[in-house]
């Protein structure tokens, strides 16, 4: 059987045994739009937030009527939180047959000023928590031979950008990961996949919070990276979009394991194809002043 296969014809079948799908963070942007989108397709899905009886309480508002989708909290910060979530899942699924690990935290502080517990809690977030649901999922989908494991990654693991370090180690980590992982469930029949979009319209920006300390010398330097303009740009690709990408990628065995996502993504990488390293740097190096990074000449 090939990598993957075993689950087609639970897919064809229209509805009645769709895999059930575990989505993190699940409340807002990429994967509040993935749980609706595999919800309207058949799948069963449950999504993970914080604080589920406020977003069900919003979505009530917001959309109307009670989610296709149930939801359960998950703090990724806190291990036991984690393990209550996933079995929580696995109960309301009879097993999760497809991980999304989709949450994550951002980052906006210079190295010299962001407190070490804090990268910590990011990574925990953003890397540890991931390794903690693979090893609860992986057992049973080696069992079934069969499973998808799809994390969501980011650019930055090719494409670094300043006053982000911690964030991009954690999705650099986090692709390097998911690449060890695949071949190692290669021939167990489980799938692995990274998404890796660019920018992305969604609440990400907005729960961003500048850290500096008093009289840093990076606090001028921050604020040309508090512009997201870009969320309001109909041209970024918006959740939906990245959930079709996400739809696309578990119903094609074949789908490669890093997926780059946007029109940024798609560019950079050809770029990466064409340009030496030095030339690479020059050129973010030039863009970085554009923005007004002078610092950076
Ligand atoms: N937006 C972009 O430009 C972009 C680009 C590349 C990659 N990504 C990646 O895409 C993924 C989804 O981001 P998004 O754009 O959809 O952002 P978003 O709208 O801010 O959603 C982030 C989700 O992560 C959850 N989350 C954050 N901290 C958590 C914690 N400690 N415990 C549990 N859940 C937590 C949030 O849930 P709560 O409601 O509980 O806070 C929320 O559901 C992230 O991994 C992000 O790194 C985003």
């Amino acid at each position: 059987m090939s990598d993957g296969t075993s689950l087609e014809p639970s897919f064809r079948e229209g509805g009645k045994t769709l895999p059930g799908v575990l989505i993190t963070g699940a409340s807002s942007g990429i994967g509040l739009a993935t749980a609706y989108l595999l919800s309207e397709r058949g799948y069963r899905v449950v999504g993970t937030a914080r604080n589920p009886d406020a977003v069900l309480h919003r979505l009530q508002e917001e959309r109307g009527g009670t989610p296709p989708f149930r939801l359960v909290r998950m703090d990724l910060t806190d291990p036991a939180s984690v393990d209550e979530g996933y079995a929580r899942a696995q109960s309301l699924l009879g097993g999760v047959d497809i991980l999304i690990n989709n949450a994550g935290q951002g980052e906006l502080g210079s190295v010299e000023d962001t407190d070490l517990d804090d990268s910590r809690t990011l990574f925990e977030v953003n890397y540890f928590s991931v390794v903690r649901l693979v090893k609860l999922a992986v057992p049973a989908m080696r069992a079934r031979g069969s499973g998808i494991i799809l994390n969501l990654g980011s650019i930055v693991h090719d494409l670094q950008f300043p006053f982000k370090a911690q964030y991009c180690a954690s999705k650099s980590a986090l692709t390097g990961f998911s690449l060890s992982l695949r071949y190692e469930l290669h021939p167990h029949h489980i799938r692995v996949h990274i998404l890796e979009p660019g920018w992305v319209r969604s609440e990400f920006h907005n729960r961003l919070r500048p850290v500096y300390k008093a009289g840093s010398p990076y606090a001028l330097r921050l604020k040309p990276f508090l512009d997201f303009t870009r969320d309001s740009d109909p041209a970024v690709p918006d959740g939906r979009a990245v959930a079709v990408i996400i739809l696309a990628t578990l119903e094609n065995p074949k789908a490669p394991v890093r997926i780059p996502v946007g029109r940024e993504a798609r560019k950079f990488r050809i770029a990466r194809r064409f340009l030496s390293n030095a030339m690479l740097d020059r050129l973010l190096l030039w863009k970085l002043s554009q923005k007004g990074d002078k610092a950076h000449l």
